[in-house]
């Protein structure tokens, strides 16, 4: 078991396992799907942009003694591959990798662990995700549109939170070239969703319309209590519509709201706690409007989602 020597990052538990297999196994089904498409001649120029790219590793640590734990007993730490270092070993391999990270401390373990690679093209690229995917694919190869060219990407949106804006994922749906693994926050926007409607404060507003690119949920989640209040202290505090939306609900509507900019969208992974709380919902989703193109990539995500539990 390898001690740890490199920046680290601890993030995570088994669930963390079950997110990164699921985007690692469709990263090597997309390069090999695409290795000589549309041409073995003249094949798709492949793109992975990790845009929550952490340092490339996470730390796990394993309580050797358990429950009936030895005074003595030891903390082993152990080394396991982030989504950067995965990506990186995809076979075949992705033509250019870019990794986006905001810390200054991961985003320099992430130019440690592009020196172990000099021969593959790898960037990072310090700041924030929704500003710098902008820039990315608005400039260089990118900025001539059209499915002709050949370009094709898949980006990883990875938050801890509530942190993609709408309009990151807009733009991302309107260049119809690339597919996008997104860990959607559905605990954390549950949170925001307090049960009484007069908790709404505007911040709170503000996530949740950021996270659902509308204001369409207030009406979609909160209901006026129809019965009569059983007396004047309980009119009192019933003065208002209350919440009824739950996890199942949020992540229906997530889906919903993703349809109208994306033209694939897949059946959520869910993503759980040790304790089996829905942390996440993992989708991937393309803007690609060309149908072969969409059958290959519900072909590729479909045997994630019988694998890893989506329902
Ligand atoms: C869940 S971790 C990513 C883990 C990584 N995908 C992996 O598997 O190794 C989220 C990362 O996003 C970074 N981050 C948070 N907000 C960000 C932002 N707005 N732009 C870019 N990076 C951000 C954090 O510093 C953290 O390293």
């Amino acid at each position: 078991m390898a001690t740890i020597e490199r920046a680290e990052h601890q993030f995570g538990g088994g669930w963390t396992e079950i997110k990164l297999d699921a985007v690692s196994d469709y990263l090597n089904f997309y390069t090999q799907a695409l290795k000589a498409r549309p041409s073995p001649d003249n094949p798709f120029e492949t793109w992975y942009v990790d845009a929550f790219a952490g340092t490339g590793d996470r730390t796990i640590e394993i309580d050797d003694g358990g429950l009936f734990a030895q005074p003595d007993a030891t903390i082993e730490r152990l080394r396991l591959d982030g989504s950067a270092r995965r990506a990186i070993a995809v076979d075949p391999p992705f033509r250019h990798l870019v990794f986006i990270e905001k810390d200054p401390g991961r985003f320099a373990a992430l130019e440690a662990l592009r020196t172990e690679f000099p021969h593959r093209d790898i960037r990072c690229v310090p700041g924030d995700a929704n500003g710098e995917l902008k820039s990315i694919f608005e400039n260089g190869p990118w900025q001539q549109r059209g499915r002709t060219t050949l370009q094709r990407a898949v980006v990883f949106l990875d938050p801890y939170g509530m942190s993609v804006r709408w309009e990151t994922l807009r733009f991302l749906a309107e260049t119809e070239r690339a597919d996008v693994w997104y860990l959607f926050p559905l605990h954390a926007a549950l949170r925001q969703l307090s049960h009484d409607h007069r908790m709404l404060d505007p911040g709170k507003r503000a996530a949740l319309g950021e996270i659902f690119g509308t204001a369409d949920w207030e009406q979609r989640f909160y209901q006026q209590p129809q019965e009569a209040p059983a007396d004047l202290f309980e009119a009192a505090n019933r003065a208002g519509p209350k919440r009824i939306a739950n996890a199942g609900s949020v992540e229906e509507f997530a889906g919903e709201r993703l349809r109208t900019i994306f033209s694939f969208v897949s059946r959520p992974i869910p993503i759980l706690t040790h304790r089996k709380l829905q942390q996440f919902s993992l989708f991937l989703l393309s803007g690609n409007k060309n149908q072969r193109a969409i059958d290959l990539i519900e072909k590729g995500v479909a045997a994630q989602v019988k694998k890893y539990g989506g329902r």
